[in-house]
């Protein structure tokens, strides 16, 4: 049902999440005037806190996390918040809470940012309280499971109270304007569409790197492995919006449908096609760090590093490898697609001193937004030696693109499309099941195989084993 809410209900407001980036895409939204006067947002954690107390917190997690020229209307923000405790664990608050939300005129959007083991007493609480009818919509944040089993347990117990069209869950990085820029460039030009398949496109890479280590989330990280927490979710979106037919429109279920397809065309990956590592003690810009399990107070096995060959296996991208990779302690935070062509059929230059090399498309999402197409051209001078070519780059810097625009953090336009109800940045059950499946595999596969995580030192690019990976294939990483 489409509607736009005049109740907002965050759960987990006194978290990691809410402090960097709920709170603060929420008061930039409101100095934008891009949500109605009249939506309040009803703000619950467990700690025992009043109305001011809360607006107190949420003053100084603005202050710390948004800059000092984004805070406009800040006083008028913080009024439109309350707070209410509540213990999700049993059912006795949620009555309390459904009154602190009060009655809606338009409709109520949930937002849950909070640990999975609460989504489902939540979900029983919201019921209970009758804060699930048709004019309310949940939203999800992540980690929706470990695997494939407590994935479906937990949109089980969603579905329970919410139809699949109320339920809209969050993966950031469909909130990042240059992934969404990636379907500009795709379907928004005539250029690239009939180039983007096996018989032009040699290879693709997708990267994302950082440099943090473990942050404050050691428990949570140590169980998950950077497979589960980058690769299961961000890296398979990535892949999906690359490779995925074009929609015939831009709604949510016309764009879903399209990249389930291709989540469910995965291959499975087979030995040698993954390489994972674990960091050691290392710098970063100049910085000594400590390796993973100083950081962590005790030996581990989990990947901090994962590299993987993965197959598209349908007709537009048969034979064309798609290469993973994400760490943390990397030497750069940089995420950004590759797209490698293949080199021209003949080259009409060869012999004359012209080093021909394949056009390159990068699709620079973070830190920097780029995009840039390298293409060969002439080096000037005269033709003594020959004609030289060189590769040279075209380059479209976003920001530069469109001076005057804020860059939005990617929980703008997803809190907005959760108020607003637009699921076209969210993920569909069917897409992260199957994302679940084909990362289920692989892990199965590493635990029969007895794979252990090769290490690397902290500031580099990884184990040498994954430049071995793509090097095998006569591939380079992008660096
Ligand atoms: C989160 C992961 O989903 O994404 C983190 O849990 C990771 O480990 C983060 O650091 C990266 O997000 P971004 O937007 O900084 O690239």
């Amino acid at each position: 049902m489409s509607f736009t809410a005049d109740r907002l209900l965050l759960f987990g407001a006194t978290g990691d999440l809410a402090q960097r980036m709920l709170l603060p895409s929420l008061c930039a939204l409101h100095a934008d005037e891009l949500i109605a006067p009249d939506l309040k947002i009803i703000a619950t954690a467990r700690s025992e806190m009043s109305d001011a107390e809360f607006r107190n917190f949420a003053r100084e997690a603005l202050e710390k996390y948004m800059p000092a020229d984004r805070r406009g209307g800040m006083a008028d923000f913080l009024n439109r918040l309350s707070y209410q405790a509540l213990d999700a664990t049993t059912l006795d608050g949620f009555t309390d809470l459904a009154k602190a939300v009060g009655p809606t005129e338009r409709g109520l959007a949930i937002f849950l940012s909070t640990a999975p083991s609460l989504f489902e007493p939540t979900i029983k609480g919201l019921h209970h309280a009758g804060l699930d009818g048709e004019i309310v919509r949940i939203g999800l944040e992540k980690p929706l499971g470990t695997d494939l089993e407590t994935s479906c347990a937990i949109n089980d117990a969603v579905a329970s109270a919410f139809s699949e069209d109320r339920i809209y869950r969050i993966d950031h990085y469909l909130g990042k304007e240059t992934v969404q820029n990636l379907l500009a460039l795709r379907f928004g030009n005539i250029m690239f569409e009939p180039l983007w398949n096996a018989a032009h496109i040699d290879h693709v890479q997708i990267t994302v790197a950082e440099t943090v280590g473990l942050e404050s989330r050691a428990e949570y990280y140590d169980g998950s492995g950077a497979i589960r927490d980058m690769v299961q979710n961000h890296m398979l979106q990535l892949l999906a919006l690359v490779a995925m037919e074009p929609p015939g429109n831009f709604d949510a279920t016309a764009v879903r449908d399209e990249k389930v397809k291709v989540l469910r065309s995965l291959r499975p990956v087979s030995d040698g096609e993954t390489v994972t590592g674990q960091y050691r003690a290392g710098a970063i810009g100049g910085e000594a760090v400590p390796g993973y399990d100083d950081e962590l107070g005790k030996p581990s096995n989990t990947e901090t590093y994962v590299a993987i060959k993965a197959h598209v296996d349908n007709w537009r991208w048969k034979g064309v490898p798609f290469y993973l990779r994400t760490g943390k302690r990397l030497p750069q935070r940089r995420t950004e697609i590759v797209v490698q062509f293949r080199r021209v059929p003949h080259s009409i230059f060869e012999g004359k001193g012209a080093k021909m090399e394949p056009n390159r498309l990068v699709i620079g999402i973070q830190p920097e937004e780029n995009i840039s197409l390298n293409l060969m051209a002439k080096v000037p001078g005269l033709g003594a030696e020959g004609i030289r070519l060189r590769s040279v780059p075209l380059d479209i810097a976003m920001p530069d693109a469109f001076v005057g625009q804020h860059r939005r953090i990617a929980y703008e336009r997803l809190l907005l499309d959760l108020i607003e109800g637009d699921q076209t940045l969210f993920v569909r059950r069917d897409e992260v099941e199957a994302q679940w499946e084909w990362i289920d595999a692989i892990r199965a596969g590493w635990e029969q195989s007895g794979l252990t995580p090769k290490t690397y030192t902290s500031g580099s690019w990884g184990p040498s084993a994954a430049i071995a990976l793509a090097e095998r294939d006569g591939v380079s990483w992008n660096e």
